[in-house]
């Protein structure tokens, strides 16, 4: 590096984030990005062709086979004009779920030959390590996967599998050229290399151009990046050359594809390729720190996670691309003249994507759901459902950058029982340590201990940051362990990587090495991490990993991790594996304690979701930022990562109290609920906001805490089969075409709550999308909202409101008493929720557990259904409860459902003052108040002094 970049760059790491505000052309495009380039370059080549264009790919028919699950094959790429070919190994394996996986590796035994170009330390492999990170089950093969045509010797040219639970699945995996059709129920819906961009930078050897000799170069392909390249006075040296794997991916009658977080453009993803309205850089996946990140665009972010939904009327699919390098997916849409099937409104487009990665294997899952819920299912089973999470992880937290002092930490915790404020968690950002070495405090908190057992008073917890940078400097226990064991990150010559953080001269753990696991889970014992206790959690930041001084803000590509793998082939994946340090050193801080981690992360891949929660890193205090994170958190959801926030408030700048206050209305919904602020912003804790602020703030948290009951029964089904917590409306209206690009508003878990967040200043009305016929009350008075299926409505939305719908149909279990924490409403009772339906009837369901320890796992839980209809409603336990009871079991026992509230409670009700009630052998009567339609309002009664007890079936009727 040139050493004014160099100073440059320190120059940067010593000044304040918000002074180093990076812009977008400090971050590649696709022209800079040598792989990503070649690979549009051949997209456009192939569309100038059209039919003349071919791709080089052939399977060798001999080489064919099928057999229990799988089909392998050899696909020979031709290379030159003389006809050579290179050998790439493929396997389509059909698992019992009904997910097809795609995986195309290159011969080992060639590569065995290649010379590396310089004295590297790297493997000489494509990076097959992804799915040993990634994939945690779902991958047991179908053995009655069986051949129904194959005719590769006749015109067609291709082998179909029928596969899937019913066998309603097909693969017809064409020969010549190599591509795949996979059908449901014989209708096409996706296509892999249909385009023929399938591309798979083969090994070579360099061939060094002599001068004024153009022929080897042109020999070799070389267009300058193929070995080596500069961007931002950075030169990545590629000792393997190019590796790059590319495919064209082809969703047949799909109008609307979803997925590939982390982005802050629309739910439904735009195309790239230019034109209006649309983007003309690829969307890009390379985790990196982008901070002051701009709206609407298909640039990186923090985190990445290749998953991709196509949905149409009635059907989604999807596919996974697991591949943890620098990846780049364009997506362009392509109006067909007629769709044979008929399939239904807005199948007459296809939307075509090309996905571009610059290593590792091509390695693709197919999901043909055919609904969304059976597409996050399949993903789960792979991936791993969302951890369940502390109780106390999804109430309020309160961060900023940062609590100066263990008194200061009292005194917030202090004033917010002053002002009536619940919130949970209170958080330490970076400069709580002693000069920034992690596992150590800064003077000013003298008492760590004090500090976290005076918050344990009221239920509380402390979350204090870690990240992998670890400080360079002498007398640090820590980095001298790390130096000694050799458990860094290497340079490419194997020396250790040194490069700039916070602390200034910093090394990085490499988490991809389990020995780095273990010597990290030293570090968190309590006997170790002096000052900490079980309320005590972690934030994991930084691991993109951000360096200030590398290339693009992160580490260089030809750095080495564990095992030879260059940080190239794994970058994706590096946030992930620190985070999965964390999570493994917070399970073993004290033998004999199992408690569940809570670990925020910023940087993610396809798995995180097992380990904790992520939000969406630094935004800015302004009313385009708040509005960017509704469709940046449904985002998040539908990829199966659910557990994710924006910073309350916005990170940079200050809000004004109007905005800080819609914020957190909105926040009230997110499913990890933060509020955030930069160093240099002004201090914003709910009470500083003043009147009426203050008051509307608090009235938003309590409703938060109010429904948590509601939030934690949705996390358990997104822990379960990977349901979305804030559900997108094509998610719970399949059918319905125009609810398919709606993303400012979200369903609420199974709640039937409709919520648009006031995302505009000075808006005191919300036009409100309502994608059915069904009735809708308004969830604060309960008027019966005039709506029109498929047609907006506008609600009143003053400041002090909150645009909640309660769509009929739907029940739900809430705690209305208000107190300072999750932890202090434990054992309250439950108030039930119902919302009739058009036809009179509302159901939904209530999980409860110790929100704490994994003995939910031995059934240590609560699920009860309810059910009204007619005139009785009912609570029937969805499992059977576990043989022997356990101490929060058994508390529960005097834990009741106090009142249920019934909206639009049927006329019939009116001329009765109690209501019945059997549980347990047993009835008694429980008075009852029916209150009649007035103006605009429904009906609605109140049944109250229940006394069932939560756990228990029963029945209340009103008869
Ligand atoms: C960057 C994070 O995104 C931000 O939330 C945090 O406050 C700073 N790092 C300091 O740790």
């Amino acid at each position: 590096m040139r050493s004014s970049v160099v100073w440059a760059c320190l120059a940067a790491a010593l000044l304040p984030q918000s002074a180093v505000a990076v812009k977008e052309h400090d971050f590649k495009k696709c022209d800079q990005s040598g792989f990503c380039k070649r690979n549009r370059a051949l997209a456009d080549n192939a569309a100038a062709s059209g039919a003349d264009w071919a791709s080089p790919y052939t399977v060798l028919a001999d080489s064919a086979s099928v057999k229990d699950g799988q089909f392998q094959a050899t696909i020979l790429k031709t290379i030159n004009a003389q006809g050579d070919t290179v050998r790439l190994p493929l396997t389509v394996s059909f698992t019992q779920s009904g997910v097809a996986r795609v995986t195309v590796d290159e011969e080992r035994r060639q590569n065995k030959d290649i010379e590396l170009r310089h004295d590297s330390k790297v493997r000489k492999e494509r990076y097959n390590e992804a799915e040993k990170l990634v994939l945690v089950g779902g991958l047991e093969l179908d053995k009655t996967a069986a051949v129904v045509e194959d005719d590769f010797e006749a015109s067609t040219n291709q082998k179909v599998v029928r596969y899937g639970p019913e066998g309603q699945f097909e693969a017809h995996i064409q020969y010549s050229p190599f591509s795949v059709e996979f059908k449901r129920d014989g209708a096409t819906e996706i296509k892999i290399n249909d385009r023929g961009l399938f591309n798979m930078d083969h090994w070579r050897a360099k061939v060094e151009p002599k001068e004024g000799d153009a022929t080897d170069a042109a020999a070799n392909e070389d267009d300058g990046t193929l070995w080596e390249e500069t961007f931002g006075g950075n030169t990545d040296t590629k000792p393997r050359g190019p590796e790059s794997v590319g495919l064209d991916i082809s969703f047949v009658g799909y109008d609307h594809v979803y997925g590939i977080p982390s982005h802050t453009g629309p739910l439904s993803l735009k195309e790239t390729r230019g034109g209006d309205g649309k983007y003309s850089e690829p969307y890009r996946l390379y985790n990196l720190d982008v901070f002051e990140y701009i709206l609407d665009s298909p640039m990186t972010l923090y985190g990445a996670i290749p998953f991709m939904q196509a949905h149409r009327q009635g059907s989604t699919v999807g596919v996974f691309w697991l591949n943890a390098a620098e990846t780049w997916i364009d997506i362009t849409k392509q109006k067909v003249k007629s769709n044979p099937m008929a399939l239904g409104a807005g199948a007459e487009t296809d939307t075509q994507t090309h996905w571009m990665s610059e290593s590792g294997l091509l390695d693709v899952f197919v999901f043909l759901g055919p609904t969304t819920q059976d597409v996050l299912k399949n993903y789960g089973e792979l991936t791993g459902y969302t951890a369940l999470p502390q109780e106390s992880a999804i109430g309020y937290q309160q961060c900023r950058w940062n609590y100066v002092s263990d008194d200061d930490v009292k005194d917030v915790d202090r004033k917010m029982d002053k002002f009536g404020i619940p919130y949970d968690i209170i958080w330490l950002d970076i400069e709580y340590t002693d000069g920034k070495k992690y596992f150590t405090w800064d003077e000013k908190f003298a008492d760590p201990k004090g500090m976290v057992e005076r918050l344990d008073e009221h239920g509380r917890k402390l979350v204090v940051i870690i990240d992998p940078h670890i400080k360079n400097v002498d007398n640090y226990p820590v980095v001298a362990e790390m130096k000694q064991k050799e458990l860094a990150v290497k340079n490419k010559d194997g020396s250790i990587f040194e490069g700039w953080c916070w602390p200034g001269s910093s090394h990085w753990i490499d988490a991809f090495n389990p020995k780095a696991i273990d010597w990290w889970k030293t570090l968190f014992t309590y006997a170790s991490f002096k000052g900490t206790a079980e309320n005590v959690f972690i934030w994991n930041d930084m691991n993109e990993p951000s360096v200030f001084n590398g290339p693009e803000t992160t580490m260089p590509k030809d750095n080495v991790h564990h095992d030879g793998w260059e940080h190239r082939d794994v970058h994706n994946l590096n946030g992930m594996t620190f985070h999965n340090a964390t999570y493994q050193a917070l399970l073993s801080r004290k033998a004999g304690e199992l408690r569940r981690p809570f670990i925020l992360t910023r940087s993610f891949f396809a798995g995180s979701q097992r380990l904790g929660a992520m939000w969406t890193g630094d935004n800015q205090a302004s009313w385009d930022h708040l509005a960017a994170a509704t469709p940046m958190l449904l985002s998040q959801g539908i990829a199966g990562f659910p557990f994710a926030g924006a910073d309350v408030g916005g990170f940079f700048g200050n809000p004004d109290k109007e905005l800080q206050t819609r914020w957190y209305q909105a926040g009230v919904f997110y499913p990890f609920f933060r509020g955030h602020a930069h160093i240099d912003s002004r201090r914003r804790e709910p009470y500083m906001a003043g009147e009426p602020y203050t008051t509307i703030i608090t009235a938003a948290l309590r409703l938060r805490y109010s429904l948590l009951p509601a939030f934690y029964t949705a996390f358990h089904a997104a822990h379960t089969d990977g349901t979305p917590i804030l559900k997108p409306l094509f998610y719970t209206h399949p059918d319905v075409e125009s609810a398919f690009a709606v993303d400012d508003e979200f369903f609420v878990g199974s709640t039937g709550l409709l919520v648009k967040p006031i995302v505009d200043a000075g808006k005191e009305v919300a036009a409100m999308y309502i994608p059915d016929a069904e009735v809708y009350y308004d969830y604060f008075d309960y008027s019966v909202v005039p709506t029109e299926a498929g047609k907006v409505t506008q609600m009143p939305a003053p400041l002090d409101t909150i645009p909640v719908l309660m769509r009929g149909g739907h029940a739900f279990a809430r705690r209305d008493q208000p107190r300072r924490s999750s932890q202090l409403m434990k054992f309250d009772d439950y108030t039930l929720v119902a919302a009739l339906s058009k036809s009179g009837k509302a159901e939904g369901e209530l999980y409860v557990d110790d929100g704490d320890s994994f003995d939910y796992e031995k059934g240590q839980y609560i699920h009860q259904r309810f059910v009204l209809e007619g005139s009785t409603v009912s609570s029937k336990a969805v499992d059977a409860p576990p043989k022997k009871a356990g101490k929060w079991l058994k508390a529960m026992d005097d834990v009741h459902v106090d009142k249920i509230v019934v909206v639009g409670a049927p006329a019939s009700w009116s001329g009765f003052s109690a209501a019945t009630v059997t549980s347990g052998g047993k009835t008694w009567t429980a008075p009852l108040d029916y209150v009649p339609p007035s103006g605009g309002r429904a009906a609605f009664a109140i049944v109250r002094h229940v006394g069932v007890r939560v756990g228990a079936d029963w029945e209340v009727a009103v008869v």
